[in-house]
């Protein structure tokens, strides 16, 4: 798929089917997920793959907005290593291009996918943070749900030329 097919096509998908997902898909996504741009390129990122069904159970039950990890193939959280971090206060911008990144790769690759938002919803960070037990620098900032789609979305066309402002506001 192209580049710009797949931004301007990309939907949250929320349904799969049972057809696994290789190693190999996964591998691709974790790839376009370190590609992605970073301050002064601190790559202050770790990812978690979530494959065990009972795990993906466990995330859907502290996240109010997740059930269709229930029938997801896997889970990549997105995390910020803030020990890693160059610029204080950059890894969540960082973690959300990788995010994004990841997403577009799964379109791309015929995958559906969702992002999750967990930080800086406090009461998802906690509990998820303790299932995934992630140490004290490690925050994480989203978790992609991912499947083969048992879904299909039209294409949502956004584009606002009252959103564009041509030099100045
Ligand atoms: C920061 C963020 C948090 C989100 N959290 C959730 C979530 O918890 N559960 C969910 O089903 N979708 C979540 N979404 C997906 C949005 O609902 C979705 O992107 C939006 O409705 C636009 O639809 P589209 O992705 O199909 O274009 C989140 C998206 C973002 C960017």
């Amino acid at each position: 798929m192209e580049a710009l097919e797949a931004i301007l096509t990309r939907r949250s998908i929320r349904k799969y089917s049972n057809k696994p997902v290789s190693e190999e898909a996964v591998r691709t996504l974790l790839e376009a997920g370190m590609s992605a741009p970073s301050a002064m390129n601190e790559q202050p990122w770790e990812f978690i793959v979530t494959r065990k069904r009972e795990a993906l159970l466990a995330i859907k039950d502290v996240h109010p907005y997740a059930a269709m990890l229930a029938e997801a193939q896997r889970a990549i959280t997105i995390c910020g290593n803030t020990a890693r971090e160059k610029r204080p206060g950059y890894w969540m911008i960082d973690c959300s291009a990788a995010t994004q990144n990841i997403l577009l790769a799964a379109h791309a690759l015929g995958l559906g996918a969702v992002w999750l938002g967990v930080y800086p919803n406090q009461d998802r960070v906690e509990p998820i943070s303790r299932l995934l037990e992630l140490p004290p620098d490690v925050i994480p900032l989203a978790i992609v749900a991912i499947g083969y789609p048992a879904e299909s979305k039209e294409t949502s066309r956004r584009y606002d030329p009252e959103r564009v402002h041509e030099e100045k506001w």
